[in-house]
């Protein structure tokens, strides 16, 4: 296996938490991307190869029912046979209606203990492994007692189940709140943010993952394709703006002038690419680390946002 892990730097998510890529590949999208785990284990070693090793998925993800994923990208994993060389970062709580959650009549979240442990057990089998290495609450439990959801992250972490648990989606205040009934560290909070998506920059969650001292995992940084392939005027516009920025500064195209943008924030949040495909990896690792100057970067921005009003 060629070792050109030195294109892609190491980020500590937390003074307390893990080491991940600068880079995350993420799962959703997989079943539509392989045609077999075989397939998928040959891209996961075309990942360790270019020094990506984290990978994100949650136990909800599926297509065309959901929760099938894991158990597709743990049958790949085995197949590596090299579960030690990758970060595997999972999620629970979003519950979906699929023929496999029968009990599930509308979409909706719950952070409960019984649940939580019940996910994450899944989790764990499906994807063959005896630990995952974080643990993340998905979307926001407005049920959420605080102090159940807190302990039982931390008896998760106790029992060898994760090293490390995060959150997804979560908003200052919400954070805080399970921040306060938990002993352990959050070690991120995975949002979106893109240049069609800019709420973190502006509600108060890139501040506090800054005073908090986390690192931000970014999903859709390229809006899960809308941007390189949506109609409406407002994309049109946005990618016109990046394709010139990717033209000035060498980078591939629109998609990696706007992972750039993502990278240049001081939160360095961490992209998670949800491509199948090995030539928009590597150029995402040169966007990577590549990251957009100051009047680029506010360029993207006042392409949405004029009076940069957000
Ligand atoms: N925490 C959450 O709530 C949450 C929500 C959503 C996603 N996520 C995580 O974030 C990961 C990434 O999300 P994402 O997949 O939406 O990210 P993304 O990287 O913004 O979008 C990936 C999609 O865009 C397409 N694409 C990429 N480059 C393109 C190009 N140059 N031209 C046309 N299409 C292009 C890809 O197709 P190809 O495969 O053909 O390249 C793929 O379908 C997910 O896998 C998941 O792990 C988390």
């Amino acid at each position: 296996m060629a070792d050109n892990t030195g294109s892609l730097s190491r980020v500590k998510l937390h003074k307390n938490g893990p080491e991940f890529s600068s880079l995350i590949w993420g799962s959703m999208r997989s079943e539509e991307q392989f045609t077999s785990a075989a397939e998928l284990a040959d891209f996961l070693r075309f990942l360790l190869d270019q020094g990506i090793t984290t990978l994100d998925t949650a136990n909800t993800y599926g297509s065309p029912h959901p929760y099938t994923v894991e158990e597709f990208l743990g049958d790949a994993l085995r197949q590596t046979g090299l579960r030690d060389r990758f970060e595997i970062v999972t999620k629970c709580g979003i519950q979906r209606v699929s023929p496999h959650r029968t009990e599930n009549r509308i979409r909706h979240f719950d952070f409960t203990e019984a649940e939580i442990r019940r996910s994450v057990d899944r989790s764990l089998n499906k994807l063959g492994i005896d630990y995952a290495d974080v643990i993340l609450l998905h979307r926001p439990d407005y049920l959420m007692d605080p102090t159940e959801a807190g302990g039982t992250l931390d008896a998760l972490i106790a029992e060898g189940k994760t090293r490390y648990v995060g959150v997804s989606n979560f908003s200052p205040s919400r954070y805080h709140l399970l921040a306060s009934k938990l002993n352990a560290p959050i070690v991120t909070n995975q949002v979106e943010f893109s240049p069609i998506h800019l709420d973190p920059i502006a509600n108060g969650v890139f501040d506090t993952a800054m005073i908090e001292g986390h690192v931000p995992m970014i999903w859709s940084p390229i809006g899960g394709g809308r941007l390189m392939t949506g109609d409406d005027p407002y994309v049109f516009k946005v990618r016109a703006v990046l394709s010139e920025i990717a033209a000035r500064n060498g980078l591939a195209g629109p998609a990696e002038a706007a992972i750039a943008f993502v990278a240049r924030h001081p939160a360095k949040g961490i992209p998670i690419i949800g491509s199948g495909k090995h030539e928009r990896l590597t150029a995402a690792i040169e966007a990577v680390n590549k990251p957009l100057d100051r009047q680029d970067w506010y360029e993207v921005v006042t392409a949405t946002s004029p009076m940069l009003e957000l």
